[in-house]
């Protein structure tokens, strides 16, 4: 075997194994949290029937286009519904009136307030808030 055979097969099998180390080991990461996609507009503009959304019904809160809503008292709340730590989804607890994410377990359990404000990490960013108004049983989900 020639010396630059032996190097190019030595090079292409490293990079391989660096390669292959990270996709098992490198999971989702802290960094820019995927957002709704905007409306025409280039911002966050929708409405959403309350009275007819099973899960708003049911359970009191739902996710659309990437954002939680939950119904807390006579109002709505709406957050990103993606979680700033790796990206896991949001959920909602009606008794505390708190965001805890999806995942709990020792590496998660991250938990915001209503106002989207971080107050159990290890996520180190708040969830973005947007407004909503309600019309009749239209509610109306923006940025404003
Ligand atoms: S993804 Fe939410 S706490 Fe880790």
């Amino acid at each position: 075997m020639e010396r630059k055979e032996f190097i190019s097969i030595l090079g292409i099998g490293a990079g391989s194994i660096i390669i292959s180390s990270c996709l098992g080991a490198c999971g989702k990461s802290d960094g820019p949290t995927p957002g709704p996609t905007p409306g025409p507009g280039g911002k966050v503009d929708f409405t959403v029937d309350v009275s007819t959304n099973a899960d708003l019904n049911s359970k009191g809160w739902t996710i659309l286009n990437s954002i939680i809503i939950a119904k807390s008292g006579s109002s709505y709340i709406a957050l990103s519904g993606v979680c700033t730590h790796q990206q896991n989804s949001m959920t909602y607890n009606a008794a505390t009136n708190t965001f805890p994410c999806s995942q709990q377990d020792a590496a998660h359990g991250s938990v915001f307030n209503a106002n989207g404000v971080k107050i159990n990490g290890p996520a180190t960013s708040n969830l973005q808030k947007y407004s909503t108004t309600l019309s009749g049983n239209t509610l109306r989900v923006f940025e404003a």
